[in-house]
């Protein structure tokens, strides 16, 4: 089996920043009441014309750049999202042909929130095996799209953005060491897009319901998170033979300061340990991650040799977390 590592992080969030204040102007909602609940500042949202599979390429030619890896060189692109530019061609094949990357496969996955984590792990297995060297995993996605501006419950939360990494192999004892991968379908009603698909496919009166945006139950996911996010990293770190106190930078989804800080505190990581840039973005599902890992990177709070757990949940309901020797 070969040591599989990333080799190089990208990331890219549209220019325009959407405040608290900004919010307060068209929903019933106030920034002090979003900043004491969420840790949610301002986020950013694409442009009119501005599309999921833009941000997507911009991080991974970045992640390309960081790894020193030609387009030409990639295997696989793997595409974390549920906010696709259409129902297909994929995101993936849309990246794989702006970056010119003729020789690599491509496919989406969706596991929401928990989409770039379900990639990573679903990459390194080719890499483990040898079937591929050089894959493209990439957490890609424009919920402001399918967000309801009006619902103060959900436009509070989310944000767009993208970010990449390069997977390679990497000398024996560093990069991936363990993973861990969950879902539970049951739980799938608190968090979904009910129309658009052939369940209930596009009609005016959907439309008019909007059906055709997020809808949650936020106590019932902030519950499901607190609890499943330890859980999670717990089982990684086993597989991984480390524990909670060798871990020096928890790189958590950006759903919300107060679901980081209770899952820091159920592992016993102090928050200087973890990265947080909510605060900025907002939640920015299958991005916040490589997003987040790309900031630790460049500002030097991650360094060689350091144990990172990355740890992500989301709708489905699905759950991962992959620890790595950096
Ligand atoms: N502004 C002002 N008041 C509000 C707002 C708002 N934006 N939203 C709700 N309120 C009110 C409610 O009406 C309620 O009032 P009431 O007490 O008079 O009924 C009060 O504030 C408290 O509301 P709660 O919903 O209990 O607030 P809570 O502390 O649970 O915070 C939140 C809500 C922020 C949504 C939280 O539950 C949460 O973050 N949940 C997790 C959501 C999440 O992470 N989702 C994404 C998962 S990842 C993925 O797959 C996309």
């Amino acid at each position: 089996e070969k040591a599989v590592g990333i080799l190089g992080v990208g990331s890219f969030v549209p220019d325009k920043v959407v405040t608290n204040h900004e919010l307060e102007k068209v929903i019933d909602t106030s920034d002090q009441w979003i900043v004491e609940r969420t840790g949610i500042r301002e986020r950013r949202i694409v442009e009119p014309g501005q599309a999921t599979s833009d941000l997507a390429t911009k991080a991974a030619e970045r992640a390309l750049q960081d790894a020193g890896v030609s387009a030409e060189e990639i295997d696989l692109i793997i595409v974390g999202t549920v906010t696709p530019d259409m129902f297909f061609p994929s995101v993936a094949c849309l990246v794989q042909e702006n970056l010119k990357a003729h020789k690599a496969a491509a496919f989406d996955l969706t596991a929401v929130c928990s989409g770039f984590i379900y990639g990573l792990i679903t990459g390194s297995a080719f890499i483990k095996t040898g079937t591929y060297k050089k894959i493209l995993v990439i957490g890609a996605e424009t919920l402001s799209t399918i967000t309801d501006w009006n619902d103060r419950n959900t436009a509070i939360l989310f944000g767009d953005g993208a970010g990449a990494v390069v997977l390679g192999e990497t000398e024996p004892g560093y990069g991936i060491l363990g993973t861990n991968l969950g879902a539970e379908g049951a739980g799938g009603d608190l968090l979904k897009v009910p129309a658009g698909g052939s369940r209930q496919p596009i009609t005016e009166e959907l439309i008019n319901n909007k059906l055709h945006y997020i809808h949650m139950d936020g106590n019932e996911v902030f519950k499901f998170a607190i609890k499943v996010m330890g859980e999670t990293v717990n089982k990684a770190l086993a597989e991984a033979k480390l524990a909670a106190s060798d871990v020096t930078c928890l790189v958590p989804h950006q759903a919300n300061l107060r679901i980081i800080q209770s899952a820091a505190k159920r592992l016993g990581l102090p928050m200087e340990k973890v990265i947080v840039n909510v605060d900025k973005y907002g939640n920015t599902s299958a991005a916040s991650i490589p997003i987040a890992l790309d900031e630790g990177i460049k500002s030097n709070r991650i360094k060689n040799g350091d144990v990172i757990a990355l740890v992500g949940f989301g709708g489905g309901l699905t759950w991962g977390s992959c620890v790595l020797r950096w």
